[in-house]
């Protein structure tokens, strides 16, 4: 468990906020663990009706730290704890509201795919670089985001890397609603607060199935991991990562 995610409860909404603005969250592996960890116990928890996943201002989330992803080549893997998470977020039972401002880059674009309720400040762009830094898609994207959005907006977010911004977001289908960033927090709460008013049973049941096929996004997932793996011991990917960190002097 990490305090870089943290977590309150308010009228049955569990709230979790990943909290490193020194690195504009990106997250650790122990952000992750804590997350799956979270997810599964508030699943658990009769008294939480909707999760609403939380950023600080500026910055939702900037990805994977790149330092980790450096390690992970070196163990031959994505590390346990990214993958408990992305299957904490297929499995995940209640609904997940996403609530994000500013960088959204990578796993901070991916996770809010598997959000129910998806707003965005005016200022967030939705980025995933991922063949800029000689990876591919990771969370079940590749699959998802062609479902949401079409093959060819799917390759322009996924495999171009070119941002997108909230109100194209919106347009597209990845969000619902653009606010401004001093509105944001209270707009995710009150659709999460809403979400949990409601009879829980049916809430979870239609839930799951307007989600679909659980188990073809877990096998994404897995397959996907393995490329990843795959690339992030690629040549490609180690000079992205060393560019990366060689900036930081
Ligand atoms: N991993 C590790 N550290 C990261 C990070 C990441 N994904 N994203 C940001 N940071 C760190 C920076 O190294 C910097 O640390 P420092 O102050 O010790 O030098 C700090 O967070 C602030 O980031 P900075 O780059 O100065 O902020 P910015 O506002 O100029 O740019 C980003 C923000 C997100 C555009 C930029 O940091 C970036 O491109 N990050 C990498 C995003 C990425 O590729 N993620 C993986 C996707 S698969």
């Amino acid at each position: 468990m990490t305090d870089l995610i943290e977590q309150t409860t308010t009228d049955g909404v569990r709230i979790l906020r990943m909290n490193r603005p020194d690195k504009k969250n990106a997250l650790t592996a122990a952000m992750y663990a804590t997350l799956a960890e979270a997810l599964a116990e508030s699943d658990r928890d009769a008294s939480i009706g909707a999760r609403l996943i939380l950023g600080v201002p500026g910055a939702f989330s900037a990805g994977n730290d790149i330092n980790d992803f450096a390690a992970f080549a070196m163990k031959g893997g994505l590390g346990t704890e990214v993958l408990s998470f992305l299957r904490a977020l297929a499995m995940a039972e209640k609904p997940i509201v996403g609530a994000a401002d500013g960088i959204a880059v990578g796993v901070g674009t991916t996770m809010l795919l598997h959000c129910d309720h998806v707003i965005l400040s005016s200022r967030t762009r939705l980025h995933t670089p991922f063949t800029n830094l000689g990876l591919v898609p990771e969370a079940g994207s590749s699959l998802i985001v062609p479902r949401m959005v079409g093959q060819v907006r799917a390759f322009e977010l996924l495999v171009m890397g070119r941002p997108m911004a909230a109100e194209a977001a919106v347009a597209a289908g990845l969000a619902n609603a653009v606010v401004s960033p001093e509105e944001l927090e209270a707009a995710g709460l009150a659709a999460a607060k809403e979400i949990a008013a409601k009879p829980r049973q049916a809430v979870m049941l239609s839930r799951k199935l307007l989600r679909g096929d659980q188990d073809a996004i877990l096998k994404r997932i897995d397959d996907e991991a393995q490329l990843f793996a795959e690339r992030l011991r690629s040549t490609e990917a180690q000079t992205a990562f060393k560019a990366f960190l060689a900036k930081k002097g």
